[in-house]
């Protein structure tokens, strides 16, 4: 046996690895550990794929992240904002299209304060689906004012965890504050949801490994892992490195053998920069997909990174494009809420 093999055989036994183990997977092609992460997929989670509808409401935001589209000191973004009756509208259709999750997510715009936001959240829970809330970086007290309206899970990408690099890309921000945030979601009682970026400038495997490392110490409920994408209008513009798909992919199917029961998205920045980035990603771990459930006008508008897939697709052209594609793998759009542990 190789060593390579020996640590995947220890792994599919212990759902452990070390960090030294991590970095020796994350230097390797990748072949071998695609088969044991769909593999623990398939035993831990089944072959259901959680469809999740996501509504990105608005692009207003007050941080200047150094790779993203819509950063606040991009004025060249088109900014929108929708009114909470037209959230509540978007949800209402993503019930009717059959979703059992809608994800609300938005820039970090103070504009949504606690008592739209829980008039929000409280009338789409007339529905008898789960919410997922994915707006950055609160406070306790508003967190918990968030869970008592109804939502149940709460998704928010530590990044990284190299603190020289966070301080890097986030000037303004404290890496020490967003561990608060993602310990009191945690506290509260969501369902709490990280990931990273992966193929930042200057990131290193071993801060790779390290990230891995986090969401297992988080005790992560739902791991969100994309390829970094240079935004032309943001500081990092540049060449995309396509070395970025299958480092991505390395650190999600990694992720997917130490959490083995967890959510895990087929993430929109993997199709972007692969055709077949999902179906590829859902045969090396995953088992949801995020679909956008908004309008055209503001999808384009979305732009975190260029190049995104769908803009055009009408919601409920997206829905069943992604069950045939689900289906056309052997895989089934499951039927439930996708709770961690729900099939
Ligand atoms: N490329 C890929 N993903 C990005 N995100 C932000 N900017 C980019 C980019 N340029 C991701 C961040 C954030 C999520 C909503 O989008 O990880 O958490
Ligand atoms: Fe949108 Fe295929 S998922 S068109």
């Amino acid at each position: 046996m190789t060593s390579l093999n020996k640590i995947l055989e220890k792994t599919y036994e212990k759902h452990s690895l070390t960090k030294s183990e991590i970095i020796e997977l994350l230097n390797s092609d990748g072949k071998e550990l695609y088969k044991y992460s769909d593999r623990v997929r398939q035993e831990n989670v089944g072959d259901g794929v959680h469809l999740r509808g996501l509504i990105e409401f608005s692009n207003i935001c007050k941080c200047s992240c150094k790779y993203c589209g819509l950063r606040s000191p991009n004025n060249r973004a088109d900014r929108y904002r929708l009114e909470p009756d037209d959230i509540i509208k978007y949800a209402q259709n993503g019930v009717e299209l059959g979703y059992k999750t809608v994800v609300l997510q938005s820039g970090e715009d103070n504009y949504y304060d606690t008592d739209k936001l829980c008039h929000i959240i409280s009338e789409i829970k007339k529905n008898d689906i789960a919410i997922t809330l994915s707006i950055g970086e609160r406070t306790r007290e508003e967190y918990q004012a968030f869970k008592d309206a109804g939502a149940d899970r709460y998704l928010l990408r530590i990044e990284t965890t190299d603190k020289e690099l966070y301080k890097f890309l986030h000037p303004h921000m404290d890496f020490n504050n967003r561990v608060r945030c993602l310990k009191d979601i945690k506290d509260i009682g969501y369902e709490v949801g990280t990931g990273c970026l992966v193929g930042l400038p200057n990131q290193t495997i071993d801060s790779l490994a390290d990230d891995i490392l986090f969401f297992k110490s988080l005790g992560a409920d739902m791991v969100g892992i994309g390829p970094f994408i240079p935004h032309p209008e943001t500081p990092l513009k540049g060449e995309l490195n396509p070395k970025n798909f299958d480092m991505a992919l390395k650190v999600m199917a990694i992720t997917r053998l130490i959490l083995p029961d967890i959510n895990i998205p087929a993430t929109t920045a993997m199709e972007t920069i692969n055709p077949m980035g999902r179906i590829i990603a859902l045969q090396s771990g995953a088992n949801v997909v995020m679909p956008n459930i908004l309008d055209s006008e503001y999808k384009v508008k979305y732009e975190i990174y260029p190049n995104k897939i769908c803009l055009n697709e009408h919601s409920g052209k997206c829905r069943n494009c992604i069950e045939g594609k689900i289906n056309s793998i052997g895989r089934y759009v499951s039927s439930t809420k996708g709770f961690h542990g729900e099939k």
